[in-house]
């Protein structure tokens, strides 16, 4: 009997898998494609392939500007694609050398519950039974397939893609249309649109990247629509087919747009189904396997992290909560927190933000002071940059620590972990102007901020 099975090998499931072994515990990880799941291989790190593609491709096409004469560009999306496929198979083997290393055995099937045993578990796996005396599940999540007409024909017949099948495409569509401006979508937007493709993003709300603030996902749209990006707000998809996708307007009007591809990404859920988890009684809520602040599920000794939980859906967020997990089954006290992790989209430029938005912390009632700086007060920003960027950063009015950090502009991503940890310590604006920040660096754009606060 395994003291831990793990179902999923996606960032929860191979974190959590290699942090037990590493303490001891055998381990045995079901994954029934490949190790790394959505993150690694269909998701974030592709993705990221493709972007840096696209960024180095604007970059030579700007290099006049800084001295660098170049001609006859062109970004090649088939060596694109290679690039991207090289990528994902470098780091699935890092994630294989890690299980070994640690201990883990992996089983390349699909993992079904088949209720309790004497002093644990079973799961089934490839016609074979496995024992263990902890779950863990995280299986992940899957697209949201809303039931417009067209739809599922659409998927069936390859006309209509999801962030699986859009991140390998042999060739960029001529006309892509894309449902959904969150993150996925903005995303792909951003790179097909370099590679030369004419996007539309049909989005349901009248603004788009979600919860992002307000005033930052203004100055992104304001930039996608000066490089051609058609973005149609606070508009519906009704109908697809025949190359055209019906769509209702703001002000009511149909129009039938044509697309040679559709990405449909209007958000993702748990994936809960047909993997048994009636034979054990685990709690699921609308949106996942419920759990507590430790990973527990409502059935003892049974945890979930990641996407399955529904809490927070990002790569970042089920490497903690598996760790959460680890350690509470090794009878250590963590607990997960969700008040400061990051949140990046990888466009360019790059938006990244942690803690309140404006928007939140006035729904909350909570007192905040608010400051913001354009990013050419950072010497390197413009050093580096033509462009504009901003930074503003949310205190708390009484208390004065950080709530929240949000930017748009080179580096961000790189940048915005140095807030969370203002926010996750509860650091106040006296003691956080005490950090020395590195010059020149974009990251000191943070410590100007702070410096305009009384
Ligand atoms: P999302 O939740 O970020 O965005 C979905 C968007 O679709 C929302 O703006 C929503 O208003 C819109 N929408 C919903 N129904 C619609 C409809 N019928 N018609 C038009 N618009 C509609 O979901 P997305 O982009 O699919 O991403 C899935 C998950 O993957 C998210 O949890 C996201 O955080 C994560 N992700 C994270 C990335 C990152 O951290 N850089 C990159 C890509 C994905």
């Amino acid at each position: 009997m395994y003291d831990l099975l793990v179902l999923g090998g996606g960032p929860a499931g191979y974190l959590a898998a290699e942090r037990a072994g590493h303490e001891g515990m055998s381990v045995c990880c079901f994954e029934m494609r490949e190790l790394g799941g959505v993150c690694l291989n269909e998701g974030c790190i592709p993705s990221k392939a493709l972007l840096n593609c696209a960024k180095v491709y604007e970059h030579a096409l700007h290099g006049e500007k800084f001295g660098v004469l170049t001609h006859d560009i062109a970004l090649d999306h088939a060596l694109v694609q290679k690039r991207r496929a090289r990528v994902v198979r470098t780091l699935v083997a890092g994630v294989k050398a890690k299980m070994r290393e640690h201990h883990v055995e992996v089983v390349r099937e699909r993992a079904v519950l088949r209720g309790r045993v004497d002093g644990g578990f079973a799961v089934e796996a490839g016609g074979q039974v496995y024992e263990g005396k902890r779950l863990l599940i995280a299986t992940g999540s899957s697209p949201v397939v809303p039931p417009i007409p067209g739809l599922r024909e659409g998927l069936d017949s390859g006309w209509v893609v999801t962030n699986r099948e859009v991140l390998a495409l042999p060739e960029a569509p001529k006309k892509l249309l894309i449902i959904g401006g969150g993150v996925v979508g903005l995303e792909m937007a951003a790179y097909y649109r370099t590679a030369g493709s004419e996007v539309a993003v049909v989005e349901m709300l009248d603004h788009i990247a979600g919860a992002t603030d307000r005033e930052i996902s203004d100055l992104l749209l304001k930039e996608y629509r000066r490089k051609g990006v058609d973005f149609r707000l606070g508009a519906k998809v009704v109908a697809l087919g025949e190359g055209r996708v019906t769509v209702v307007e703001a002000g009511g009007d149909t129009v039938r747009l044509e697309a040679d591809k559709v990405l449909l990404c209007v958000g993702r859920r748990a994936n809960v189904q047909e993997m048994g988890l009636e034979t054990l009684g685990v709690e699921i809520t609308r949106a996942g396997v419920r759990v507590d602040a430790c990973g527990r599920t409502n059935v003892p000794d049974v945890f979930a992290a990641g996407d399955v939980n529904g809490v927070s859906m990002l790569a970042h967020t089920a490497y903690r909560e598996a760790e959460v997990c680890v350690n509470t089954m090794l009878g250590r006290q963590d607990a997960m927190r969700y008040d400061a992790i990051p949140s990046v989209i990888y466009t360019l430029p790059e938006v990244a933000g942690v803690g309140l938005t404006e928007e939140q912390a006035r729904e909350q009632g909570v007192a905040y002071e608010c400051r913001k700086l354009s990013m050419r007060y950072s010497g390197r920003f413009v050093a580096e940059n033509e462009g504009d960027g901003l930074c503003k950063m949310l205190i708390d009015a009484q208390r004065r620590t950080v709530l929240g950090v949000h930017m748009i502009g080179a580096y961000a991503s790189e940048i915005i972990w140095g807030a969370a940890a203002m926010i996750e310590t509860g650091l106040r604006v006296e003691d956080a102007r005490k950090i020395v920040f590195p010059h020149p660096t974009v990251s000191e754009m943070i410590r100007e901020v702070l410096w305009t606060f009384s």
